[in-house]
């Protein structure tokens, strides 16, 4: 009939058509069929494998494995689909070894029963696939090597810091060292040559005189110890209050007031409603007090000092902003050095500002310097927490 003659060419037209190499083996393990891209696939004519053992497509170590292989799957025929399985090889007519996927399905024709084996060429595939596996290893391999890299600049990274960390504390020793040497050995000279004034002095008078002279230097040794050990220690911040810094600010302008050359600026501030903060009164006012007479002495005739409170998330920031001639940007990182000063011997010992960080950092704070029109210090200490302050957060 036509419809069924058409539907033969049909389906004959689909088989050979296909991609994929089709095979039918019989019970016996004889190929009765191929297709068009089986053939294709393995360089055989098709007269030249019909009736043939199927092993002829298997590479020659594996032709008894395969054999048995039928044979269990004769007897107990299962459909097998095809990537289920790692691949196997075959061979070309001219001995050619290759890889390939088979999926079998057992069928029955007239009541003898066959196995459709449908095959194709992974050759490519395994290709592209060990090509991606290496370039994988290669990426891994990159990776590691960055890594590497990474780790090591890293580590140079930490040597160089810890150099400049070392550098910079040799630095800050050497300024303290000197700073102490300067401080300590003058008054000490003055001690030296007015007791040996006091050796050779037969007035009582003059006696009391050298006498007196020689105490004052004592404390001002005295005083240039104690300022550099009462800061330098960690101290505790037990028993710490719960302090206005507006009360702070107000007691250190009320003391800035009563030293030289403040009555020649303007100190310019207003109370305002911030957070309290934990803390030490005094210490916090002596803080204040120096960075407000640095501000006062920078200044000079008519300088305008302006204080500044605000509260922030959970911190207060204090600011203290002179019209002076600001720090040169070289000036700026050793300002907080202990005995960095550019005063004169009696201006300044150059103790105030390290005083001042030493204080800031024991109340959990920090200090920032920055330069405009001028100089602004800018100190930031952390707020008592919202329950102390009887307010729900
Ligand atoms: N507001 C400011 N404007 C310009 N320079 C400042 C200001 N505050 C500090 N400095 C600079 O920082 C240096 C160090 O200040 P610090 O308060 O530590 O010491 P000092 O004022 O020189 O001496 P001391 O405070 O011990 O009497 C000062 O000598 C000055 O050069
Ligand atoms: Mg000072």
């Amino acid at each position: 009939m036509a419809t069924r003659d058409l539907g033969e060419n049909l389906l004959r037209l689909a088989v050979h058509a296909s991609p994929s190499g089709i095979l039918i083996v019989d019970a016996g393990g004889e190929i009765v069929f191929a297709n068009e891209a089986l053939l294709g696939m393995f360089d055989y004519e098709l007269d030249e494998l019909l009736g043939q053992p199927v092993e002829v497509l298997v590479p020659p170590v594996d032709v008894e494995l395969h054999r048995k292989h039928r044979e269990k799957f004769g007897a107990r025929p299962v459909p097998r689909a095809m990537g289920r399985r790692e691949s196997f090889g075959a061979v070309r007519k001219d001995g050619e070894e290759f890889s390939v996927e088979i999926g079998l399905r057992p069928t029955e024709v007239e009541g003898e029963r066959m196995v459709v084996a449908t095959i194709i060429d992974v050759t490519e595939r395994r290709r592209i696939e060990e090509r991606l596996r290496r370039y994988d290893e290669h990426l891994e391999e990159l990776i590691e090597q960055r890594t590497q890299e990474l780790r090591e600049a890293q580590a140079q990274k930490e040597q160089v810091v810890e150099r400049l960390i070392q550098s910079e504390k040799l630095a800050a020793i050497g300024t303290l060292v000197s700073g102490i040497g300067h401080e300590i050995n003058n008054p000490l000279y003055m001690i030296l040559g007015t007791a040996e004034a006091l050796q050779d002095a037969t007035d009582v008078d003059d006696c009391r005189q050298f006498g007196t002279e020689i105490i004052e230097h004592c404390r001002k040794i005295s005083g240039t110890v104690t300022n550099l050990s009462r800061y330098a220690r960690p101290g505790s911040m037990d028993n710490t209050q719960t302090v206005d810094l507006n009360d702070v600010v107000e007691a250190a302008i009320e003391s800035v007031h009563r030293t030289k050359r403040s009555d020649e600026v303007d100190i310019v501030w207003t109370r305002q409603p911030v957070a309290e903060v934990p803390g030490r009164p005094d210490e916090l006012q002596q803080a204040l007090f120096n960075v407000i007479r640095n501000a006062v002495q920078a200044s000079g005739e008519h300088g305008v000092i302006r204080i500044g409170l605000e509260e922030r998330d959970d911190s207060v920031d204090v600011m203290v902003r002179d019209n002076g001639p600001g720090i040169p940007e070289e000036h700026r990182s050793k300002v907080f050095d202990p005995f960095f000063s550019t005063k004169g011997p009696d201006d300044g010992e150059g103790l105030g500002l390290y005083i001042v960080r030493q204080i800031v950092s024991r109340h959990g704070g920090d200090i920032q310097v920055t330069c405009g029109e001028g100089t602004t210090f800018t100190l930031r200490f952390p707020a008592s927490p919202k329950t102390d302050r009887g307010e729900t957060s």
